[in-house]
């Protein structure tokens, strides 16, 4: 008898005695249940005809010569026969190429039933009655909406009081803190504020129209003050670099203007829906996009924002 043969036989034994050893003779062991057996009696079947499957091309490696004439070129000495593609290996190709093709297309991806799909048609459903049920809320009871909005998604961030515990995210209860306006000026800001692409150049595109020279450390740290303060002190040094500097996009009242520059005097809701939307990076850290809440409920917690520093 063939060697292998005989290791076959050694190897199938061994992975049967294991089997038997684990499965056998462990606590019930198969119990009577059918399906259990068919399992096992599946796993025996497969061990068998692997082992034998093996052995017969190891076999056939040890004593077949190929025949047939060889391809002209040859890579590094090693040659390729002309054999003719097997038909149904090609049919096969052919067949996943079209069926490849119909899947993108017409199949599941672009045409068919998703379960994201259909989730994103149910929320926009809800929120589009949840925004005409709403429709006609306004004023101090929008704000108690938006207080509620608020309770549930941005106080574990901003806090209770909506003063940012300790710096960990902004305090809504001022429109700006004095780092994070110094922060703009040094490094500019690129987050949507505006609702669209519109940044604010860095400190090397910001000149002083009266002093014509790009802004310097102490006009930024005086202008830093002038609107953190709520640009109370209209005689201060800051008020006069903001005029020079600023003013020119931000408005001389900073309330901002359309398409320009956002208002950084006060909260509207429409900035903070803007924040909401695209989220921002800043001196404090990050704030995260809010997709999941709907246009009233973001409206909501906007006119909530407003208020609070008013
Ligand atoms: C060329 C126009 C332009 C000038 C000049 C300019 N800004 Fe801005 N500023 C913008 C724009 C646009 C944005 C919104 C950027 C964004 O979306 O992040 C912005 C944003 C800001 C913000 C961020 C607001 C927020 O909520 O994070 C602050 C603070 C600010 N500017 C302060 C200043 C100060 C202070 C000066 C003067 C030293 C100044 N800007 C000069 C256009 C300008
Ligand atoms: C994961 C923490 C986190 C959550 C939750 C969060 N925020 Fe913020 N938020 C921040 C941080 C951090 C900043 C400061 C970003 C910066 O450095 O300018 C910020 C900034 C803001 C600003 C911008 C203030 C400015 O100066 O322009 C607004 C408005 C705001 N948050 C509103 C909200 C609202 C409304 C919610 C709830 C729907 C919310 N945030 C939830 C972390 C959070």
């Amino acid at each position: 008898m063939n060697k292998l043969y005989l290791w076959g036989i050694i190897i199938t034994a061994a992975m049967l005695g294991f089997t038997y050893l684990s499965v056998g003779t462990s606590k019930g062991g198969l119990n009577g249940d059918i399906v259990n057996t068919l399992a096992v009696t599946g796993a025996v079947v497969l061990v068998i005809i692997t082992v034998f499957v093996v052995i017969k091309y190891v076999r056939q490696m040890q004593t077949d010569t190929a025949d047939g004439e060889l391809a002209e070129e040859s890579w590094d000495n090693i040659g390729e026969y002309k054999n003719p593609v097997p038909f149904g290996w090609a049919v096969m190709f052919l067949g996943t190429m079209i069926w490849g093709m119909w899947y993108w297309v017409l199949g599941y991806p672009v045409n068919a039933y998703s379960q994201i799909g259909e989730y994103n048609e149910d929320v926009a459903t809800h929120d589009a009655k949840f925004n005409a049920q709403y429709a006609s809320i306004t004023g101090d009871r929008l704000v108690e909406m938006g207080e509620s909005v608020f309770l549930a998604e941005c106080k574990v961030c901003h806090g209770l009081a909506a003063d940012g515990i300790d710096g960990q995210a902004a305090n809504l209860n001022v429109r700006i803190q004095d780092k994070s306006v110094k922060y703009v000026v040094e490094h500019g800001s690129n987050n949507h504020i505006l609702g669209s692409e519109m940044p604010m150049p860095d400190r090397n595109g910001l000149f002083n129209a009266n002093t014509g020279a790009l802004i310097s450390d102490s006009e930024i740290d005086e202008v830093a003050k002038f609107v953190s303060g709520g640009f109370k002190d209209e005689k201060s040094a800051g008020a006069k670099v903001f005029a020079g500097v600023c003013s020119s996009c931000h408005g001389m009242d900073g309330r901002g203007m359309e398409y320009v520059a956002p208002n950084i005097r006060e909260f509207t809701p429409t900035l903070v829906t803007n924040v909401l939307n695209h989220g921002k990076k800043g001196a404090i850290g990050t704030m995260p996009a809010f997709d999941r809440l709907n246009a009233k409920q973001k409206e909501a917690v906007g006119a909530y924002i407003t208020s609070l520093s008013k």
